[in-house]
C-alpha cells in the first residue's frame, strides 16, 4: 500500500465516515488499500450477517454487486452505497432471473439452493441461500430425499454433491472466471517446488483443482486452516487479495499464489473487486451515491431465503 499518496484519501474517509454515521464493509477480495479503511472485513457469509447487525445510517460496502445487494435486503431502513456499481460478478452474471425462473419451472417439487453470488431477482426465486462457508450445513439441513436445484455454480455444486452423495441435484451451469483459471499443470510444478507446503483451495475452482487441495474452504475457512496448521508454507488456490489478510495475520509463514493458465500472470485476480478504490470510496461517500434501492415484493421474498441461510450458519 501506498501511504504516502493514499494518506490523505484515507484521512478524507475516515472523517466522513465519522461525520455521516457510516461504516465500511469490505470482502478479503479488494485491494490492500481498500481493506485498510474497512471497519469489517470478511468472506461473504460474514459480511452479510454483520451487515444485519451495523450500527449506523450508511454501510458503504466495498465489494461487488450483489454483496452490496444482500446488505440492503437485510437492512431496507439503512443507505447500502455501492462506490463501484460496475464491479459485478461472473456467477451472478451467468444466473439471468428470467432464464432461471424458467429453468426451476422445469423442475416441480425441487427446492432451490442458490449461493448468494447472485441476483436478488434470483435470491427472489430461492429457498435457502448459501456461501461456500455454510453449502454443505445447508444442502444438509434438507431430507436426504428432497430433491434440489443448485444455482449457478456448477463447481460448487458438484463439489457438495460428491460430499453429500445426493444424486437427486440439479446444478445449474455457471463459474467463477477467477477460480475457474487456475492451472493444474502450473499448480503441480509448484508442488513440486514446495514439497511441504499445503494447498489450499476455494471451492468454486474445478474438479481437478480441488482434488489437489489440503484443505478446501471459503476463504474465511481458509484463512483460519492456515492459522492453525502447524505447516509454514501454502499455496493459495483463491483470488490474490487474500494473501493481504494472509500475510497479516501469520507473518512468520509463507504465502505462495498458485497461477493461472495464462504465462504471463503469477496469480488470479477478481477484476471486479480491483474496481473498487479509495478514490470511488470516497467520491460515493460525498455523494452518498451509487445508492442500493430494490424493488419492495423482490426484497421482500429475497430476504427470506437469506434469513433462512443465515438461521442454519
Ligand atoms: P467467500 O464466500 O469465500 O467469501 O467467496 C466469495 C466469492 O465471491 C468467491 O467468488
Amino acid at each position: 500500500m501506498n501511504v504516502e499518496n493514499n494518506s490523505e484519501l484515507i484521512r478524507r474517509i475516515g472523517e466522513l465516515k465519522r461525520e455521516k454515521n457510516a461504516v465500511i464493509l469490505a470482502h478479503y477480495y479488494t485491494t490492500p488499500e481498500v481493506q485498510a479503511v474497512a471497519d469489517f472485513l470478511g468472506d461473504s457469509l460474514a459480511l452479510s450477517v454483520q451487515a444485519q447487525s451495523v450500527d449506523a445510517r450508511i454501510i458503504l460496502f466495498a465489494g461487488v454487486h450483489f454483496m452490496a445487494e444482500t446488505a440492503k435486503v437485510l437492512c431496507p431502513e439503512k443507505k447500502v452505497l455501492i462506490p463501484c456499481p460496475e464491479a459485478g460478478c461472473s456467477l451472478a452474471e451467468s444466473c439471468d432471473a428470467r432464464e432461471f425462473a424458467a429453468f426451476k419451472a422445469k423442475y416441480p417439487g425441487h427446492k432451490v439452493v442458490s449461493y448468494v453470488n447472485t441476483t436478488v431477482e434470483v435470491k427472489a426465486l430461492t429457498d435457502i441461500c448459501c456461501t461456500s462457508s455454510n453449502a454443505l450445513k445447508v444442502v444438509e439441513s434438507l431430507p436426504a430425499d428432497q430433491p434440489l436445484i443448485f444455482a449457478p455454480d456448477r463447481n460448487l455444486g458438484s463439489y457438495i454433491q460428491k460430499l453429500t452423495g445426493r444424486r437427486n441435484m440439479v446444478l445449474w451451469d455457471g463459474a467463477c472466471h477467477v477460480h475457474e483459471e487456475f492451472s493444474l499443470e502450473r499448480l503441480l510444478t509448484l508442488k513440486r517446488e514446495h514439497p511441504a507446503a499445503k494447498v489450499v483451495v476455494h471451492p468454486e475452482c474445478r474438479a481437478y483443482i480441488v482434488e489437489v487441495a489440503d484443505y478446501v474452504g471459503s476463504t474465511a475457512g481458509i484463512l483460519d486452516y492456515c492459522g492453525r496448521s502447524d505447516a509454514r508454507e501454502f499455496i493459495v488456490v483463491t483470488e490474490a487479495g487474500i494473501l493481504a489478510e494472509m500475510r497479516k495475520r501469520y507473518p512468520e509463514k509463507r504465502f505462495i499464489p498458485a497461477p493461472p493458465d495464462d504465462e504471463t500472470c503469477g496469480c488470479n485476480n477478481c477484476k471486479y473487486m480491483k474496481m473498487v478504490t479509495l478514490e470511488n470510496i470516497l467520491e460515493c461517500l460525498e455523494k452518498e451515491s451509487p445508492e442500493i434501492v430494490l424493488d419492495e415484493e423482490v426484497r421482500r421474498a429475497a430476504e427470506r431465503s437469506i434469513r433462512n441461510m443465515i438461521a442454519i450458519r
